[in-house]
């Protein structure tokens, strides 16, 4: 057993057994055009999670119905099984991985700001949505994938019934029961079109983030209802409503603008494992109730050591790595094989959430200029070494923060890690960027801060680190 034993442990999804508890959430690639095929992109995309050695693959929203949404997949006729039946072929040849697709309905929105709202639907339009999922979900199982994740988070149709803002006045709304009918029947509906042998899992938030939105109180009561139902995992989000999102001039709304984006995709501002709490609450209120069902927590996880210690602790049963893994797909088996410092680790820039915003091919800053995916790990790649070798980090103590500046590393630089050693502690990672500076304003007065530079490449192979420098903020500078 290596460094992360709980990590690289099995697990069994309902019918499913995953090899390693690494999971790839759903993250929508943009690489399919508007007719929602799959193409040799989206293949090659998911291929690589495959390779790179994890254990769940969501497959990116896929909508259930054939509404206008831009470059989306689409599980809505057959006409769609045979290229979703390529796209699994390739997940399974690759690699060890289970693959399940996540099924998406969702409302129209228009440029000028305006969006469809539960509440305007009639109910027999609310009571056509089992059948759609469902259908969908015999599709993606016909293609010969391990499961499907019905899609109940963010500002989509489901997530929409089960907020605390839907104001229905009838028999799906106000009240959690309420709210929970048609998402309930969904469940009911997709179990009992496919084998006891496919997945069916769930996503929703486990908080809203947004004013009079629900939190990890009604949100355990969902997890408890889910479980009772025997979906097979429960992977909990946060955010992304359209409640709060800005709209911007002449396109339509998009969910992630606002605060509650912010909570759904935690940028570089936020602490690791801004949202683990929420997974963390809402399993032991379901364990308490004697439900054993796997949850999947995700959010800003950027490393191996985390995870490790975040499935010891019991916050959560399996990681969801978006960003992270999308920045490096191989993570997994360089981590697996002793090769940690050759990862390359996200910084949480979200220029690929401005893609996906855009409708543009999604890909990682980190990545090789031009490229629509990641390098393999074996791919040449230039030499990454420090341009200057000695004193080329300073560490200058400022009103209550500390600025570091360096000189930039020779060769093909992806991003530098900074490490921060407090008061001779040990170092430990303190965040990761693409620029040549960085501010540090999370410092107390009167202590010592030394900090070490490391650049990494494309590969996510580690140059030589700077010497340490050190700098303290006193008292009077504050
Ligand atoms: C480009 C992009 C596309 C995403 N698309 C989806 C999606 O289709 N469905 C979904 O449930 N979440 C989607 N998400 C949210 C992620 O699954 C994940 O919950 C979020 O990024 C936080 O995890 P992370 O910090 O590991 O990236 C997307 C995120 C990004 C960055």
């Amino acid at each position: 057993m290596g460094p992360h034993p709980m990590l690289y442990s099995s697990l069994d999804l309902g019918p499913l057994q995953v090899v390693n508890r690494f999971a790839v959430p759903a993250m929508v690639t943009r690489l399919s055009s508007d007719d929602g095929y799959v193409n040799e992109d989206v293949i090659e995309r998911y291929r690589r999670f495959s390779e790179g050695g994890a254990g769940l693959i969501v497959v990116e929203a896929s909508s259930v119905h054939g509404g206008r949404s831009g470059p989306l997949l689409k599980a809505s006729s057959d006409e769609f099984i045979p290229g979703l039946s390529e796209l699994a072929a390739a997940i399974h040849e690759a690699g060890a991985a289970k693959a399940v697709v996540q099924i998406i309905h969702f409302l129209k929105v228009a440029r000028s700001g305006w969006r469809q709202l539960v509440s305007d639907l009639d109910v027999d339009g609310l009571e056509a949505l089992p059948a759609l999922f469902a259908a969908a979900a015999r599709r993606v199982e016909q293609a010969g994938f391990d499961g499907v994740e019905i899609h109940m988070a963010h500002a989509y149709t489901l997530s929409s019934m089960l907020s605390r803002r839907n104001k229905r006045r009838d028999h799906y709304g106000r009240t959690l029961e309420n709210r929970l009918r048609l998402p309930s029947a969904v469940v009911d509906a997709v179990k009992a079109a496919v084998g006891p042998e496919f997945a069916v899992g769930v996503r929703f938030d486990a908080e809203e983030c947004i004013r009079r939105g629900y939190s990890v109180a009604e949100a355990s009561q969902f997890a408890s209802r889910f479980a009772e139902q025997g979906v097979a995992y429960i992977s909990l989000s946060a955010g992304g409503k359209f409640e709060d999102a800005i709209h911007r001039e002449g396109k339509p709304l998009y969910p992630y603008t606002g605060f509650s984006g912010d909570r759904c995709m935690p940028g570089d501002s936020y602490p690791d494992a801004a949202n683990i709490w929420m997974a963390e609450t809402v399993r032991r209120n379901i364990r308490d109730r004697g439900f054993t069902t796997p949850i999947l927590g995700a959010g800003k996880i950027p490393t191996a050591d985390l995870a490790e210690s975040l499935l010891q602790r019991g916050a959560c049963d399996l990681i969801g790595m978006a960003r992270g893994l999308l920045a490096d797909p191989f993570l997994p088996v360089k981590v697996a094989a002793g090769r940690t410092d050759e990862v390359v680790e996200c910084i949480y820039c979200n220029v690929c959430k401005s893609l996906d915003e855009n409708f543009k091919t999604v890909v990682c800053y980190l990545w090789p200029k031009g490229a629509t995916h990641a390098p393999r790990p074996d791919e040449p790649r230039a030499e990454t070494g420090w341009f200057e070798s000695e004193s080329s980090l300073r560490a200058i103590a400022g009103v209550g923060d500390i600025r570091l500046r360096w000189e930039a590393a020779e060769g093909d630089v992806a991003g530098y890690d900074i490490l921060r050693s407090e008061d001779d502690q040990p170092f430990e990672r303190f965040t990761s960027c693409s620029r040549t500076a960085q501010l540090d304003d999370s410092v107390l007065a009167d202590r010592t801060y030394r900090y070490m530079v490391v650049p990494y490449d494309g590969s996510g192979r580690r140059g030589t680190p700077t010497p340490p420098a050190e700098a303290a903020v006193e008292t009077g500078q504050i």
